[in-house]
């Protein structure tokens, strides 16, 4: 009966012990390192300072997986997107259905802002060609609208620099995507 109870007892003890090991294992596994945020800022085309910058100065992605750092990304580029289209409207003195010196711009900060509910909601049905296309997509928004601001006399520099910044966090993003979510080597360099 002794040795029964024992057995059992041991029994137990190794399997709560294999479940913790396995559990601790898998949180491990899964939680960003310093080390992997190094490897994501420093990918060729990246912009080093900034990525250490965005992502370093925020204790909080010590404890965020990798769908969680993605998503931390796309809302801190939303919230970008959102201010900056409110200082376009500002100082464009821009009246819907007028057309003002930041038209374009705005319409397409408009179309970049909207893309993160369709990341999101293709980020949680694990189609991420669909998730890359948008990201591709806010990438491309923020090129035709910075093309626009460099034909302007004087070119704003302010907006310039935001929407460069914008586009950065788009390359982040790729990279998390690419390399550590969808795990598509071929495309992770
Ligand atoms: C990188 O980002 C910083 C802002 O953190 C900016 O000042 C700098 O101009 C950027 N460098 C390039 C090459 O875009
Ligand atoms: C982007 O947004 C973050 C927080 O939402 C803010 O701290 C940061 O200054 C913004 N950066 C730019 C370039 O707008």
């Amino acid at each position: 009966m002794v040795a029964y109870v024992d057995k059992n007892f041991s029994l137990a003890c190794f399997l709560v012990l294999l479940l913790f090991v396995d559990s601790s294992y898998a949180r491990f596994n899964m939680l960003v390192t310093k080390d992997q945020i190094h490897t994501i800022c420093t990918k060729q085309d990246i912009n080093s300072s900034y990525c250490f910058q965005v992502l370093n100065a925020n204790p909080e992605i010590a404890r965020l997986d990798f769908p969680s750092l993605f998503k931390f990304v796309l809302n801190y580029q939303a919230q970008n997107i959102s201010d900056t289209l409110k200082q376009f409207k500002l100082s464009g003195g821009y009246t819907p259905g007028v057309e003002s010196q930041y038209s374009l711009c705005i319409k397409l900060y408009g179309w970049a802002f909207d893309n993160r509910d369709s990341i999101l909601r293709y980020l949680a049905a694990k189609d991420y060609n669909s998730v890359s296309t948008m990201i591709g997509g806010t990438l491309e928004d923020m090129f035709t609208c910075t093309d626009d601001l460099s034909t302007m006399k004087p070119v704003p520099q302010f907006f310039m620099t935001e929407s460069n910044l914008i586009k950065e966090l788009s390359k982040i993003l790729a990279v998390i995507l690419e390399c550590f979510i969808s795990k598509r080597k071929e495309f992770c360099n």
